[in-house]
């Protein structure tokens, strides 16, 4: 297997190649990068993408194997979500929602409401996943004050926790690489374990551990009784971790706790919204309807910046009184319910039911478990997790012991370039590779990209400490 080339007609003549990438060089700085390493290779140049791939500026196409980071849902340049932008774009791009309201959003809402657990009633939009967790602590912390309860001043969040990068959305972060230089400006958060089973934090195992991770959570609400917030978490799955499955059960406890210790649970479904576990949202797979809940990502079919925060009656009730009661929720965005967004929300949410995609993601998750089982037993492979559509294949230096790679060495970035040779774009998390393809990906391409991985471990790990590192030639 190597990159197709195709797609001529999106080549672009080599000298405007050329003036990209070097201008890329003079003036972007990317996210979640290192820029000494990122300026030794040449970008992959990103021009153009066609249902479940993407194409490049030389005119090759790879599989978009995390769905333009965990957004595409129905594949790029879907002709029902263009028209719903385009005939949105010939009445207005953008209005505001502060003091006026829009159709698209008004209709979004509604959409969402009907879908979402049980009990979620209403819809506050802003811009991407961070805004939408920003926005629920915030309606957590306001909810407790005009309560009456203002000693609520913190949240349990889980260790190895990813929820954004904003400062709120990083204080219930619990990914120290990321967060751990935020610290002094963060409000006060209390972590859990993750409930990382393959290295379980609690040293545990698995058949027998009765969810203890689970109930360090409860262990936490009795220590601070009266003084949370809420709760938050990814329910099924701590993508950012590196695709962490949560044992079945570990949500429908928390819940539970949260109940018990009348305090509010937050589900961000920023990553696990729409369909990638294998159902529309991850709470329902353990009949869980939290108090707030985040999406975003595939909110527009991955095609626009959109989020929502979704919230109980009771949580706005408790926002309702006199102009000059303090109630009011001061908080929004410019771009806040985007009409371009709403509409291709919109448009997305129809295909859910034109294409039955729910219905026909059982067969696609097949697909890529029976890779997993045979990953599983590969001499380089700790640990392979899945959950629906989304799944990690975590790499270890020792099979016996789970022994990691030293971060320096970039073992999974290294699998990851080299895939672009077999026409798959991935990005690892530390050391493992994540699968987290459109859903409209065809079998034989979730089945191209499985094969591509195991490939690409074979290629590139019996090489690592060789002098020149993949992709630097
Ligand atoms: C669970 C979760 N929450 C929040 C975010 C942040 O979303 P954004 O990058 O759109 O701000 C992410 C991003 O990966 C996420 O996975």
């Amino acid at each position: 297997m190597s990159a197709m080339p195709e797609d001529s007609k999106h080549a672009l003549p080599p000298e405007e190649q050329r003036r990209l990438v070097d201008d890329d060089r003079r003036y972007v700085w990317h996210p979640f990068t290192q820029h000494s390493l990122w300026n030794q290779v040449d970008p992959l140049v990103i021009v153009a993408g066609d249902r479940e791939y993407v194409i490049d500026s030389e005119g090759n196409r790879y599989i978009d194997g995390h769905s333009s980071l965990w957004c595409n849902l129905h594949g790029h340049r879907r002709p029902e979500i263009d028209a719903a932008i385009q005939a949105q774009l010939g009445r207005i791009a953008h209005s505001t929602q502060l003091g006026l309201a829009s159709p698209p959003a008004i209709e979004l809402a509604k959409r969402l409401v009907d879908i979402a657990p049980p009990g979620l009633a209403k819809v506050f939009y802003s811009d991407d996943g961070s805004t939408s967790v920003e926005v629920a602590c915030k309606m957590a912390f306001a909810y407790w004050q005009h309560r009456g309860e203002p000693q609520r001043d913190r949240f349990i969040a889980l260790r190895n926790a990813y929820h954004g990068d904003t400062i709120g959305s990083v204080s219930v972060g619990g990914i120290d690489l990321f967060h751990r230089v935020y610290a002094p400006l963060l409000f006060k958060t209390e972590f859990a374990p993750s409930p990382y089973c393959y290295r379980c934090p609690l040293g545990k195992k698995p058949e027998t551990c009765g969810l203890a991770c689970a109930d360090e959570v409860g262990r936490l609400l009795d220590q601070h009784r009266g003084r949370i917030a809420a709760v938050i978490v990814e329910p099924l799955v701590q993508a950012a971790a590196g695709m962490i499955t949560a044992p079945p059960g570990h949500l429908a406890r928390v819940r539970k706790l949260c109940d018990t210790y009348k305090t509010l649970l937050i589900a961000d479904e920023v990553a696990t919204g729409f369909g990638r576990t294998g159902v529309m949202f991850a709470c329902t797979r353990e009949k869980v309807s939290p108090d707030l809940m985040c999406l975003s990502k595939g909110l527009t079919g991955g095609y626009l910046p959109l989020a929502a925060t979704l919230a109980t009656d009771e949580i706005y009730h408790a926002f309702l009184g006199p102009i000059d009661s303090g109630r009011t929720l001061y908080h929004g965005h410019t771009f806040t319910g985007n009409p371009l967004g709403c509409a291709a929300a919109l448009a997305s949410l129809d295909i859910f039911e034109q294409d039955r995609v729910i219905e026909r993601l059982p067969a696609k998750i097949e697909i890529i478990s029976s890779h997993l089982a045979r990953l599983a037993n590969h001499r380089h492979v700790g640990n392979v997790r899945q959950c629906g559509m989304m799944a990690g294949i975590e790499l270890v230096k020792d099979k016996a012991t789970g022994e990691p790679y030293a971060y320096g060495q970039q073992v999974g970035a290294q699998v990851c370039l080299h895939a672009r040779r077999h026409g798959v774009i991935l990005r690892p998390l530390a050391d493992t590779v994540v699968i987290m393809p459109p859903l409209c990906t065809s079998d034989e391409n979730l089945n191209h990209l499985m094969i591509a991985v195991e490939r690409c471990i074979e290629e590139v790990i019996p090489r690592l400490g060789a002098s020149v590192p993949d992709g630097l030639e």
